[in-house]
């Protein structure tokens, strides 16, 4: 039922309705409900260390990844968003007819027209819904946070109509055989968006960064692989941090009322010790580590604008740094990870669970750390808790933005119902030798996009309800059915 009815507690099943209260915002607007879906295999990282003949550690302590999901040629980008949207609307109930607004952010491209959208449309078509708003963003890492930010305008425009929004992030991440193929994985995450939401998305507190660079990028059409410079890459990663947190911070102190909640218990500047966990986009969970020590840095430069008593003196050698220099002091990263130790265990490594697990979910990749962090404790704890987000995505696009997680009881726990099988459904997946995991990836590569196909996958391998091709006839019409 229309989200104004759920409010309402009426039943009623009609599909529109007068959506705003006077001229006033829809209350409480953010992430209602989540799923995420992830293959049914994976491979380890010291089983990948010991075949790939690289030294002992290297993947599991130098990039702080544990194991790797990846799929066969029975999958593809619409098949798991298929997947991931059925599971979220099934598990909170909500009916097709109820979405007003569906867009998917990936970068896993396999068509230069049409979109994910279109064929997600078959999910609603027993409904009768075809009034579905939104379409799909591309942008690396980032289409995942366009389609959010997206969905958030649409509820809060005058064009909403009292329906709900849902956002599909979505990637399938593999890189050609060499430095980056450890950092791949594959993920999907749904999210259902609305008003009195259990994740309630701060207002006028987003920082964005853009910029025109080739640190990762997807030229040949005809390859699922991208061209990338890794270091160039994480440097552009770190950048972009820079340029976010600060400018997100100013907007945040210009706009204190907002992001307090109009609680003035809360007197001095707003800085990074406001924020209960704070979540990034996961390429590999030592560059994130990296970037929490950075952010320890950029906090107490910051502090000591306002108040030069307040810099951490453990750092002096850095109070007049020039942070375009710094990317490759090792020195400062090493005694920045040190002195910002104790915040990454509290404030961010909570969320990195599933990043581990999975590897890089390029744009599913932030949603699924949030998803992390929401099952690593109980409901109680996480009540009014605030988020600090960071998105990124190569080429490049990032923001920072921030949420608070509600202080209703039964909104959160209901939200949290509903990822309760993600341990139990980690557990189940079957661990691959690298051998089959490197053949895998050698079948999707010699058959990726060519029609007409019979994909050979063994669909016994595939978890109840996740969809998979049965055939991709001359003319590149992709069949799909269900597990
Ligand atoms: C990330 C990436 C550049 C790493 O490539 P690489 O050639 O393996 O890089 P390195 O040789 O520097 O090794 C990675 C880390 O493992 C460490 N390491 C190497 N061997 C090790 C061992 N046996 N034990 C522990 N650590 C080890 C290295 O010191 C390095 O850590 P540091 O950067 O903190 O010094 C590569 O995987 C990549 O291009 N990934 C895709 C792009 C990406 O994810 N970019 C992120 C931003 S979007």
């Amino acid at each position: 039922m229309p989200v104004n009815q759920i409010q309402n507690g009426s039943s009623s099943s009609s599909s529109t309705t007068s959506a705003r209260n006077g001229s006033k915002w829809p209350e409480n607007v953010g992430i209602i409900a989540m799923d995420i879906y992830f293959p049914s295999s994976y491979v380890d990282q010291t089983d990948l260390e010991e075949f790939n003949g690289v030294s002992k550690g290297k993947y599991t302590i130098g990039l702080g990844q544990l194991k790797m999901g990846f799929t066969d040629d029975r999958e593809d980008i619409s098949s798991i968003c298929l997947t991931v949207t059925e599971s979220l609307l099934k598990k909170y109930k909500i009916s097709p007819a109820d979405i007003g607004f569906l867009m998917i952010g990936t970068e896993t491209i396999i068509d230069k027209s049409k979109s994910i959208k279109t064929v997600l449309m078959d999910l609603f078509k027993d409904s009768g819904n075809t009034d579905i708003e939104g379409i799909h963003a591309t942008n690396a890492c980032y289409g995942g946070t366009a389609s959010l930010f997206h969905a958030i305008d649409w509820i809060e425009s005058s064009n909403w109509d009292g329906r709900y929004a849902l956002v599909v992030a979505a990637d399938i991440a593999v890189y050609a055989s060499g430095a980056a193929r450890p950092t791949g994985g594959c993920g999907a995450v749904a999210m259902l968006i609305g008003p009195n939401s259990a994740i309630i998305l701060d207002r006028k507190v987003r920082s964005t960064y853009m910029a025109n660079v080739y640190d990762f990028y997807k030229p040949d059409l005809s390859s699922e692989y991208p061209y990338v410079d890794g270091p160039l890459s994480n440097q552009c990663y770190l950048q972009a941090l820079d340029q976010c947190f600060n400018l997100y911070f100013d907007k945040a102190n210009r706009n204190r009322e907002e992001l307090l909640n109009h609680d003035h218990s809360e007197q001095s500047m707003i800085d990074l010790s406001h924020f209960d966990a704070v979540i990034f986009h996961a390429p590999y969970c030592k560059l994130v580590q990296k970037s929490v020590a950075r952010m320890h840095l950029l906090n107490n430069l910051r502090l000591q604008a306002n108040d030069p008593s307040r810099f951490d003196l453990k750092l002096e050698k850095y109070r007049n740094i020039k942070l375009e220099d710094s990317y490759n002091d090792r020195e400062m990263e090493k005694l920045l990870l040190t002195l910002s130790s104790e915040n990454f265990s509290k404030q961010t490594d909570p969320s990195l669970m599933l990043a581990r697990e999975i590897g890089n979910m390029y744009t599913a990749s932030l949603y699924a750390c949030l998803i992390s962090y929401l099952i690593s404790d109980s409901v109680e704890n996480q009540i009014d808790k605030h988020l600090l987000l960071f998105s990124y995505g190569s080429g490049l696009a990032a923001s920072m933005f921030s949420a608070r997680i509600t202080k209703d009881k039964t909104i959160l726990s209901r939200l949290s119902n509903g990822l309760a099988d993600i341990k139990s459904r980690l557990q189940q997946r079957r661990r691959v030798p690298p051998a089959k995991f490197e053949e895998t990836l050698n079948l999707r590569e010699k058959t990726h996009n060519i029609a007409p196909y019979a994909p050979t996958g063994d669909i016994s391998l595939l978890m109840a309800g996740t969809y998979y091709i049965t055939e991709i006839n001359q003319k590149y019409h992709r069949k799909y059915s269900k597990a």
